[in-house]
C-alpha cells in the first residue's frame, strides 16, 4: 500500500526553496495518495531556538501549509512531538544506524560548521530521527528536495538493517517476506527541486542564510518580492544562454530560468524560450524575464500570505487542528511502534 510521508521544519519563515521543492509535489499527491504532513518540532531543536517563537513558527507553518492547499480533512496534519512514536522508533533507530553511516552526512558537517565538538548531539542523530518519521508510518513515498536525498538514502539503509537484524521475529510475527519496514522511496521531482539563492547561484536558498535578498519567503509582500528579484544576481555575460546545455552553466540564470518554469507551470526549456525572446541589448538582458517571473511569484505567493494571515488570527484553531491530525497519526504509528517492541524483544502489556 502506497503512502506519503514529509516534513519541514519550524525554524523561520518557509522560503520559495521550500515551496517549490516540496510543497508543490505535496500538494499534487494529495491528490492521488493517503498523506501525512509533519511540523518537525522536534527535528527544529537540533539547533537552539527560542521556546516562544518556536510555538508560533509551528502554528505559522501549519498554517503555510493550509494556505499552500494541504486540506486537514484529507491529509493528516501534525506536528512531531505530540506523536510519541517518534522519538522512542529514533531511539531504536540510533541503536541499529552506524555512526560510519551518520559520519558521512554532508548536512551535519555544514550546519555543524568548525565548531563541531559544540554542535548537539541531537544534530548529529538528526538523520536516525527522520527515519523514525517515515517508517513509523511505513511510508512508502517522501517528496523532498533534492538536499534531502542523502538523508533518505540512510532512512534506506536503516529499514534494511532492521529487516535483516531482526529477520528471525519479523518472520514470526507473519511477514513472510522479512520486510517490516518497507524502504521509502525519494520523490524529487519537477523544475526547481534545488532552488538557489538569489544573491549567489552556486548556494540554495535556505531559511539560515543572514541576507534576507537571498530568498523569497512566504511572507513577503509584493514590494518585497519585485525588489529581490530585481536585484538578484545574473552575470557578466553579454548574451543570454542560447539552450539548456549552456543554462546549466550559468548557475544565477539557472536559477531565475527554473523558478519561473516551476511557478508558470511550463518546461524549463519554454522558460528559456521566454528568455531569449523578451532578452534585450545591454545591461538589461534579464529585465523581461524577471518581470515576467515577479508577476508569476506575486500572483502565486500574494493569496498564499493572506491566506496565513488570516488563518494566524485564530491559533486556537491551528491548534485543534494539530491536535486533531496528531491524533489520526498516532492511530497509525502506535500499532506499527507496538510491533516494533515485539520485534526488539521489549515485554509490553
Ligand atoms: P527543511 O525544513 O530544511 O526543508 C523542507 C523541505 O523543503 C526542501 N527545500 C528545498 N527544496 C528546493 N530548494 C531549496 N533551496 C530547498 N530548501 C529546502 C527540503 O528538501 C525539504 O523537502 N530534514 C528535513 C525535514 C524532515 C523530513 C522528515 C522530510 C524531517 N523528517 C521526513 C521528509 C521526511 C528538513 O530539514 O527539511
Amino acid at each position: 500500500k502506497e503512502r506519503v510521508f514529509s516534513g519541514m521544519q519550524p525554524t523561520g519563515s518557509l522560503h520559495l526553496g521550500n515551496y517549490l521543492g516540496a510543497m508543490v509535489n505535496w500538494i499534487e499527491m494529495q491528490k492521488t495518495h493517503e498523506c501525512i504532513y509533519c511540523v518537525v518540532d522536534l527535528h527544529a531543536i537540533t539547533v537552539w531556538q527560542d521556546p516562544k517563537e518556536l510555538k508560533n513558527a509551528i502554528r505559522q507553518v501549519t498554517a503555510a501549509y493550509i494556505a499552500s492547499g494541504l486540506d486537514p480533512k484529507k491529509s493528516i496534519l501534525f506536528n512531531q512531538s505530540q506523536v510519541p512514536e517518534h522519538a522512542e522508533l529514533a531511539w531504536v533507530f540510533n541503536c541499529v544506524a552506524r555512526l560510519g553511516w551518520l559520519n558521512r552526512m554532508t548536512q551535519f558537517k555544514e550546519k555543524a560548521g568548525k565548531d563541531r565538538e559544540n554542535a548537539s548531539v541531537g544534530l548529529y542523530a538528526y538523520p536516525n530521527l527522520m527515519a523514525a518519521d517515515i517508517l513509523a508510518y511505513r511510508a512508502t513515498h517522501v517528496p523532498v528536495g533534492e538536499d534531502q536525498k542523502q538523508h533518505l538514502e540512510l532512512a534506506r539503509d536503516i529499514a534494511q538493517k532492521f529487516n535483516n537484524d531482526f529477520r528471525d521475529g519479523i518472520v514470526e510475527k507473519g511477514y513472510a517476506d522479512g520486510i517490516f519496514f518497507p524502504p521509502p522511496d525519494p520523490v524529487i521531482t519537477g523544475p526547481a527541486t534545488r532552488v538557489m539563492s538569489l544573491r549567489d547561484g552556486t548556494k540554495k536558498m535556505s531559511k539560515s542564510e543572514p541576507s534576507d535578498m537571498s530568498r523569497i519567503n512566504l511572507m513577503d509582500d509584493a514590494d518585497a518580492i519585485a525588489d529581490k528579484i530585481k536585484r538578484a544576481k545574473t552575470d557578466m555575460e553579454p548574451a543570454p544562454p542560447s539552450g539548456l546545455e549552456e543554462l546549466g552553466a550559468r548557475p544565477e540564470i539557472d536559477n531565475l530560468v527554473g523558478i519561473y518554469a516551476a511557478l508558470a507551470g511550463i518546461s524549463k526549456q519554454a522558460a528559456l524560450d521566454l528568455l531569449i525572446s523578451t532578452a534585450t541589448e545591454g545591461p538589461s538582458i534579464y529585465t523581461g524575464l524577471k518581470r515576467a517571473l515577479t508577476e508569476v511569484a506575486v500572483a502565486r505567493l500574494g493569496p498564499i500570505r493572506a491566506e496565513i494571515i488570516r488563518l494566524m488570527n485564530d491559533p486556537a484553531e491551528i491548534d485543534r487542528i494539530l491536535a486533531d491530525g496528531s491524533k489520526r497519526a498516532r492511530a497509525i504509528a502506535g500499532p506499527i511502534y507496538a510491533e516494533v517492541k515485539d520485534v526488539v524483544g521489549f515485554v509490553r502489556s
